[in-house]
């Protein structure tokens, strides 16, 4: 395996048609370039008065990147992925773990470029991350929202075999969000993990709280 110098940098999935790398700081600029108008940001994220519209939008990105690797803890991780498709850069998909390990659960979130979507490529992606989630990381169930006009987001859960749990209002926006939930048994029937591929997380285990040398894992 490829020497990196921080364990999590080695890990990588890919599937039918995407590569999927931990983010780095030199895909930020791209990332950046590419980052989609009409996804929705961390409400609560800083802003800076001096900085427009677009500015304060890169720098929440950059800004996520930073804390999910710089706050890393076995008992709340976010773990971002730059995924690419023919060797661009597409999108990102996040898979999380909040409070990892009291229960296991991971959630996660995504976004592709415009031009990528509606081909079956965030589901591919959502896969990747579920595969690691439910494979060498042992979680018990996966769970995700979305407001419930995202059809698209909606329709990979759905695609992915979460079902629907409870509704809730978004305080920032008055918006509805539909939470979705996806047991291991579930995942495991789908059998979707055989389209996934995934390297190098053994040197990484320490970092989720596990074993490196308990079970076969990649
Ligand atoms: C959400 C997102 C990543 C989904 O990726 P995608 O590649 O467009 O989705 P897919 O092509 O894999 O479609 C998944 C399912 O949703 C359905 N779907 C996709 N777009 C849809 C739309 N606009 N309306 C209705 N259904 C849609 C598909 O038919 C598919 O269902 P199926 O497998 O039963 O046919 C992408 O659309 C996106 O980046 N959206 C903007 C950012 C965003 O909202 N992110 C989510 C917030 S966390």
């Amino acid at each position: 395996m490829e020497r990196v110098a921080w364990p999590l940098h080695g890990i990588r999935l890919r599937t039918a048609d995407l590569d999927l790398t931990v983010m780095t700081e030199a895909d930020l600029p791209t990332l950046c370039s590419l980052l989609p108008d009409d996804l929705e940001l961390n409400p609560h994220a800083t802003t800076y008065a001096g900085l427009d519209g677009a500015a304060n939008r890169r720098a929440v990105l950059s800004q996520g990147y930073w804390r999910a690797l710089g706050m890393w803890s076995p008992d709340d991780w976010a773990l971002p992925f730059v995924v690419r498709a023919d060797g661009d850069v597409v999108g990102a998909q996040w898979l999380e773990g909040p409070d990892w390990r009291a229960d296991r659960i991971v959630d996660s979130s995504s976004w592709l470029v415009a031009t990528a979507r509606g081909r079956g490529l965030g589901t591919q992606m959502r896969a990747a991350v579920l595969a690691l989630a439910f494979g060498p990381l042992r979680a018990t169930a996966a769970i995700s929202s979305a407001v419930v006009g995202n059809a698209a987001s909606l329709g990979v859960s759905r695609a992915l075999g979460y079902r629907d749990t409870r509704r809730s209002v978004l305080e920032h926006s008055g918006e509805t969000l539909q939470h979705v939930r996806l047991e291991r048994a579930a995942w495991e029937a789908a059998g979707r993990a055989r389209e996934v591929g995934i390297d190098g997380v053994r040197p990484a285990l320490p970092l989720f709280g596990l074993d490196p040398v308990e079970g076969p894992q990649p």
